[in-house]
């Protein structure tokens, strides 16, 4: 598949679909060449907007087109398996939106088959390809921050409408697989699997879990506590702790624009507390830091004299973009499965979300 152009076909069209197909349009050697739709309309009403020349008013035949490589699923989460498995039985590699499927049980399926048909199959986890996740993973790795102690990251903003299919438990609703699963493949990401998971969870009428925190343990004391949220706006933001700084990724984390690192100097790495004996100059700050006045010209010229490092990059396009263009890397490489985003560990994240959830009826 070298040079030539990468053919994709799009199951579904609804909100992301179109989204996908926008970001697709600034990928080089990228066709969106059909899109299917379980109504014909739809699918000739998506065709039309985005340029597409084939639509199929059923997926079963848009995966027996034999111009078409790889297969966009942008359906509900409690369809995932089943469409993925079409897909790959007629021989199309996929990419599949996130949560892969709704249980670790139906992704192994998935990727069993994946693996003995020889195809190319990916959880579209979007946020890990973004400029800045890449740049932090690189920071972290260069030592920035020193040793990883801790990161937190939350995500969460009230629904507007209850018939969101996040709210509805039959398309495989509720927080966690909606959001929580970007706190946690940020956490995968970036400190690795942890050692043991705990949860808590607040399920709401409809039946699915509409907020909850979640904490990974790793060994060596490392943690990560996640939060993430149908109800409540959070700050949308991820930290990530070292022995020697600190990296926030603002909002919205899973899509970042602006991170910044702080470097702890000496002064800033200790909580100042009585209970360390102070020696004649800081007993000297300390006094002078009784005042008003003193305390906040001492905050001012702290602030100024912050070593932030700010890193503002905008990211290209809608996003989407760049998992389309890990896709046809990996095709264009003949390789199987995305480094960035491999197999096993989108099982891995499947199974703490079995976990988890098992954690909240016990
Ligand atoms: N990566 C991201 O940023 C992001 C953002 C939002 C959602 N998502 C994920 O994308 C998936 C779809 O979410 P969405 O917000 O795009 O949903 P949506 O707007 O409701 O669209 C889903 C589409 O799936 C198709 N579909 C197939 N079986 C269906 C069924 N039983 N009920 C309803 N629709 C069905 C429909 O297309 P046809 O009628 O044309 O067949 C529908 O338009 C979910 O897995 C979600 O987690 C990802």
């Amino acid at each position: 598949m070298s040079e030539q152009p990468i053919r994709w076909g799009i199951l579904g069209t609804g909100f992301i679909s179109g989204e996908f197909a926008k970001g697709l349009k600034l990928v080089e050697r990228a066709q969106l060449w059909g899109v299917s739709s379980r109504q014909a309309k739809n699918a000739r009403v998506f065709a039309e907007i985005f340029q597409v020349p084939r639509a199929y008013d059923s997926y079963e035949q848009l995966v027996q087109d034999p111009d078409i490589d790889v297969v966009y699923i942008g359906t509900p989460n409690h369809t995932h398996k089943d469409l993925c498995i079409l897909c790959l039985e007629a021989g199309k590699h996929v990419l599949c939106e996130k949560p892969f499927t709704i249980n670790a049980q139906e992704a192994r399926e998935v990727i069993n088959l994946a693996r003995r048909q020889k195809l190319f199959c990916m959880e579209a986890m979007w946020m890990r390809f973004m400029p800045l996740i890449q740049q932090v993973k690189a920071m972290i790795e260069q030592g920035a921050i020193g040793d990883v102690r801790m990161l937190t990251a939350d995500f969460g903003y009230p629904l507007v409408s209850n018939s969101n299919h996040a709210s509805t438990p039959e398309f495989g609703g509720g927080v966690l697989l909606d959001r929580g699963v970007y706190g946690l493949s940020l956490a995968y990401y970036l400190l690795g699997e942890p050692s043991e998971i705990l949860s808590q969870a607040s399920i709401c009428a409809s039946g699915v879990d509409e907020q909850s925190s979640i904490l990974l343990s790793y060994p060596q004391g490392k943690l990560a506590v996640l939060c993430q949220s149908l109800r409540t706006r959070t700050s949308n933001q991820a930290v990530i702790m070292g022995t020697t700084g600190k990296i926030l990724i603002e909002e919205l984390f899973i899509m970042p624009e602006k991170i910044s690192l702080s470097k702890f100097s000496p002064s800033t790495q200790a909580f100042p507390s009585p209970l360390i004996p102070l020696n004649a100059k800081q007993k000297l700050v300390a006094a002078a830091k009784q005042n008003s006045l003193i305390r906040s010209l001492y905050r001012s010229v702290l602030g100024l004299l912050k070593s932030d490092k700010v890193i503002v990059k905008p990211f290209a396009g809608n996003g989407y973009n760049y998992e389309a263009t890990e896709v046809m890397n990996c095709l264009q490489n003949s390789q199987l499965e995305s480094q960035v985003m491999p197999l096993d560990e989108t099982l891995k994240i499947m199974e703490a979300i079995d976990r988890i959830r098992s954690q909240w009826s016990e």
